[in-house]
């Protein structure tokens, strides 16, 4: 049922309170397939969970929630299931179901927010493990033909927080399902993240403890966002060139740093931003999270256009004092 003009406020993570002139959830496929016949040359845009956007402005379009639910095993062996999951499922419940079949690959993505349906488009990754791992395929609508398409894992050029998805296919198919290739026991979990391999010291590497130590770093520093609205990460960490870095690394001596492939590297923009003097500090209604700097923060009454210039203006600091570019990891919208 489409409803209009509808705060958007509890469907984005920042908490920012914008309206939609139309609205409405999606439960099936084929819901959404006529719904987007009725929609042709009509504006509409799909959220998620919400979770990886900052909404700048109300939209005079129609959005479109996807809560499509369902989990089902597609192909099984005695070492491995295939996995169906529909894009509305909401990521950690999935990851929790995951634990209570013990079925492993997705426990160090425990407490990441957001659905199924956006995971793999910016593949989501954390404690050393991205999405791209377990993914074999995902189905899709094509926005031009509304029919389905399959995508497999090789088609989908997944990287470091980014997939075609995000690219040359931004805005022309929404995903409606994933599948996934989980592994039965004995389970090979993947503990060496620094503070992972603290947090389980003296315990068994269950999938279980992983996912245990993994919801326990997160909520220690990591804000929660039905108390203060943030998005994650607001930028991605970059990569450089190892001669660049070298460069900057002769000014700044304690610039930690994490290999990437044999001529990059990758540094924590956290750091950037701690060392830039924003960490824990407040401007107005945002700020940049007291235990993680790279997290901003929505105090309560922002709007997306304050979150945005505060982060111009971290991005701005950053350049001036590293001459390192930082680029956005959320979606505007
Ligand atoms: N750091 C600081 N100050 C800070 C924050 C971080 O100096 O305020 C430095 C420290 O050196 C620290 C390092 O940054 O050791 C790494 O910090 P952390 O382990 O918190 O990870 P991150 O690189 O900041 C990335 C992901 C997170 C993911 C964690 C754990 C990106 C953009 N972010 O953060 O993902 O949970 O690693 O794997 O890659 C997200 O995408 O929304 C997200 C939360």
């Amino acid at each position: 049922m489409t409803q209009t003009n509808v705060s958007l406020k509890n469907y984005n993570t920042f908490g920012i309170d914008v309206t939609s002139a139309f609205f409405s959830e999606i439960t099936s496929e084929d819901q959404l397939i006529s719904l987007l016949h009725e929609l042709k040359n009509k504006p509409f845009r799909v959220l998620g969970g919400g979770s990886n956007v900052l909404l700048t402005a109300n939209y005079e379009g129609h959005t479109l929630i996807m809560k499509n639910k369902g989990i089902e095993i597609v192909e099984e062996t005695d070492e491995e299931v295939v996995v169906e999951i529909q894009a509305g499922v909401d990521w950690h419940q999935l990851v929790l179901w995951s634990l209570e079949q013990d079925y492993g690959g997705i426990e160090n993505l425990a407490l990441i927010p957001g659905s199924v349906g956006a995971a793999p488009i910016q593949n989501i990754g954390a404690y050393g493990v991205e999405l791209k791992s377990v993914f074999q395929s995902c189905r899709a609508i094509d926005l031009e033909t509304l029919t389905h398409k399959v995508f497999y894992k090789e088609e989908c050029e997944f990287g470091y927080r980014t997939s075609i998805f995000k690219t040359r296919l931004k805005g022309k198919i929404i995903l409606t399902a994933i599948t996934l290739r989980l592994k039965k026991k004995p389970h090979q979990t993947k503990t060496n993240y620094g503070a992972l391999q603290d947090a389980l010291k003296g315990k068994q590497h269950t999938i279980q403890n992983v996912a245990a130590a993994v919801m326990d770093i997160r909520s220690s520093k990591l804000p929660d966002p039905k108390k203060i609205g943030n998005s994650g990460s607001f930028f991605k960490n970059p990569i450089l060139s190892i001669k660049l870095f070298e460069e900057i690394q002769k000014r700044f001596k304690k610039i930690p740093f994490y290999p990437e492939g044999h001529d990059r590297v990758k540094i924590p923009a956290g750091w950037l931003i701690e060392n830039s003097g924003f960490k824990g500090k407040r401007v107005g209604n945002v700020g940049c999270h007291e235990k993680q700097a790279l997290v901003l923060v929505n105090y309560g009454e922002a709007t997306g256009t304050e979150v945005l210039k505060h982060a111009e203006l971290i991005q701005k600091e950053v350049l001036e004092r590293f001459n390192i570019p930082l680029e956005m990891e959320v979606n505007l919208l």
